[in-house]
């Protein structure tokens, strides 16, 4: 069992009322100059911007906004809002929306107190030793960022993307009010249950398999979003539901289903490579990478695969043949993305034939140059990640 340190430091506040403590939680962690950052449309549409706004205004913190971050968000517009934070004195970044704009947030919490050029940090090539304060009113339950440590970012000079983690930037506290999920549309619903369940599996599917809680919470969780899911698709404002799902992508994603075990984040990985190439959702990337992931890496750990299969997709234990139940699990798994409208492999996920240059591509992207592996259940060397993006390619 590997040793671990647990720190979800984040203050969860859950439930219909939520955002109206917002004015007194940003006070509690110290802001006193608000940048409220925010997405394209949907919390503007929604009202929700507005009413953040003006809680904040009544409560007598003043702020600035900056909108416009995109799924997949930029270093552009993270780098205006590093300039913008300087000119208005800012000490506390709120992020209404989802994780491209907590990621967005993070990143120019790190710019504001870095004297070098931000993405250096994303590139590895400098550490930041502070950034400014940063939390979330949540309206969609997908990457986790509102707990986590990490931040995804694209610059679209190259189209890399590329993420940071650092355990600084856990946000202060969360804002979930399950109700402000009802306007989700089906695809995006789905994509962030497939986040949220990968973010589960890339802890579960590890070469330590005697951490027996961890991995019983991993399962819970898993089956738990593979039946909300279906409820909301088919009734957009069912809280109940909706409230097992949002809880489950934090859950998901704050370390909980990792403590005791190593993780993996291969597909994570190869996916970043195909939201950073064609700009798609994240969730619908990795439901076309893991499939073809699990039957290359999983005579790793075929007991796993075995346990993943009965215990998560209910497939009947074939104990003759351990290998038959593991492929059919991943089959089932396949089964479900697309009964929620998810790809399982790259044709589906782009609409078109990928080229073998742009697997090259990936390829070299993902190794950064042939120097760095990614995995941990298997190690995938370049060579493994051209195998496996062929054998995602449909
Ligand atoms: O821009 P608007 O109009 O708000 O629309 C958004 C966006 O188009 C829409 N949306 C959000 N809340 C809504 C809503 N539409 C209607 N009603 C609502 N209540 O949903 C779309 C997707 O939003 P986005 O924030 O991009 O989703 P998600 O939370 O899935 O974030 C994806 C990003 O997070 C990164 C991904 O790589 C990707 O860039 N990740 C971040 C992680 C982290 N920081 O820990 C881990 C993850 O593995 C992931 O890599
Ligand atoms: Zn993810």
């Amino acid at each position: 069992m590997k040793d671990f340190n647990y720190y979800a430091p984040t203050e969860v506040v859950f439930g219909k009322e939520s955002e109206e403590q917002v004015a007194q939680l940003v006070k509690k962690y110290g802001g006193t100059k608000v940048l409220v950052h925010y997405g394209g449309k949907s919390a503007v549409r929604s009202g929700l911007l507005d009413k953040i706004c003006g809680l904040l205004r009544d409560g007598g913190i003043e702020f600035v906004t900056l909108g416009g971050v995109v799924p997949n968000p930029r270093l552009s517009l993270a780098k205006e809002g590093i300039d913008l934070c300087r000119k208005e004195g800012v000490d506390f970044i709120l992020a209404v929306g989802g994780g491209s704009v907590i990621d967005s947030s993070k990143c120019i919490a790190y710019g504001v107190c870095f004297k070098g050029d931000v993405w250096d940090i994303y590139l590895g090539k400098a550490e930041p030793k502070c950034m400014l304060p940063v939390a979330s009113v949540l309206t969609i339950p997908a990457a986790g960022s509102e707990m986590s440590e990490a931040s995804v970012i694209t610059n679209e000079d190259g189209d890399v993307k590329l993420g940071y983690s650092n355990n600084m930037s856990r946000p202060k506290f969360a804002i979930m009010n399950p109700c402000r999920t009802f306007t989700l549309p089906p695809y995006q619903t789905a994509a962030g249950v497939t986040d949220m369940i990968m973010h589960t599996m890339e802890r579960y599917f590890t070469i330590d398999d005697d951490m027996d809680l961890t991995t019983d919470l991993a399962e819970a969780v898993m089956r738990r979003m593979m039946t909300a899911v279906f409820d909301v698709l088919k009734n957009p404002e069912d809280y109940r539901q909706r409230a097992q799902i949002m809880w489950g992508g934090s859950l998901a994603h704050n370390g909980l289903t990792g403590c005791g075990v190593s993780d993996d984040w291969a597909t994570h990985q190869l996916e970043h490579e195909l939201s950073g190439m064609f700009d798609v959702t994240h969730g619908a990337g990795l439901a076309a990478i893991w499939p073809s992931w699990a039957r290359y890496v999983m005579h790793q750990n075929l007991s796993r695969f075995v346990r993943f299969a009965v215990n998560v997709m209910n497939v009947p234990n074939d104990f003759a043949n351990p290998e038959a139940t593991a492929i059919k699990g991943i089959e089932a798994m396949e089964r479900f993305y697309h009964a929620i409208g998810m790809p399982i492999n790259i044709k589906e996920l782009i609409g078109r034939d990928i080229t073998d240059d742009e697997i090259r591509e990936m390829t070299r992207k993902c190794s950064r140059d042939y120097q760095h592996t990614c995995g941990c259940l298997k190690v995938l060397k370049a060579e493994d990640m051209e195998a496996i993006y062929k054998l995602a390619r449909g």
